[in-house]
């Protein structure tokens, strides 16, 4: 997606090899009229299939997955993130570890949420380590909807997410995708610009 990309190489704070920073328009101040155009996006390239639902993680995933659900004219439901606990009994859960912050927690969304009637859409920012989208694919899988697809806005393609769900056998469409960076330096596989 050409705009996004401009707009990484544009405001995008590059912390580190890894590291993306997209707060002044994604991530913490919200550009809306761009989140609603990355819908739209998604729906161009999910709205021929019979979504039901888009799944998404609180809490920055959230914006993505409204703007999808419009775009699509159907709800979304974000799991919901806690310290691993006991599981309960009216909620699908998944543990996810977190390579960020060195720890294991919990996603979970209420079975009333989510069934064998639905076709899922999952949406999310970040494609990084697929750590949380794994754990959201393992909640589809659960509670015997069907998984459509995954829509990350980002993608770091360095990074083994993709992979990871491509392995469980999950189609996955990034609109920017990252083969590397560093301080000063941005690249995109399938760049429109240049
Ligand atoms: P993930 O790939 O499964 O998301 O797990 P990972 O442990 O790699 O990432 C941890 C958190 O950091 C995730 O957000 C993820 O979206 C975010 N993240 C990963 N790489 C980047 C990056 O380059 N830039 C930014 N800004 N975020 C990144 P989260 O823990 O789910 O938290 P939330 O922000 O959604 O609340
Ligand atoms: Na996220
Ligand atoms: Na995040």
């Amino acid at each position: 997606m050409k705009i996004l990309e401009e707009r990484i190489r544009q405001e995008g704070l590059i912390l580190s090899d890894t590291v993306l920073k997209v707060d002044s328009f994604l991530n913490h101040q919200v550009d809306t009229q761009l989140v609603l155009q990355i819908g739209e996006e998604f729906g161009r390239i999910f709205g021929h299939q019979p979504v039901t639902k888009v799944l998404t993680v609180e809490a920055s995933g959230i914006q993505f997955a409204m703007a999808t659900g419009i775009a699509l004219g159907v709800p979304f439901v974000y799991a919901k993130k806690k310290k691993a606990v006991t599981q309960s009994e009216e909620v699908y859960s998944a543990p996810v570890h977190s390579f960020t912050r060195h720890e294991d927690y919990q996603i979970s969304i209420s079975q009333k949420y989510l069934g064998p009637d639905d076709k899922v859409l999952i949406v999310d920012d970040f494609l990084a380590t697929g750590a949380a989208l794994v754990g959201l694919a393992d909640i589809v899988n659960a509670s015997g909807a069907e998984l459509l697809g995954v829509g990350c806005v980002i993608e770091k393609s360095f990074q083994e997410g993709r992979s990871l769900l491509e392995e469980r056998g999950i189609a996955v469409h990034s609109l920017a995708r990252i083969s590397s960076m560093s301080p000063g330096e941005i690249h995109f596989i399938n760049h429109h610009t240049e």
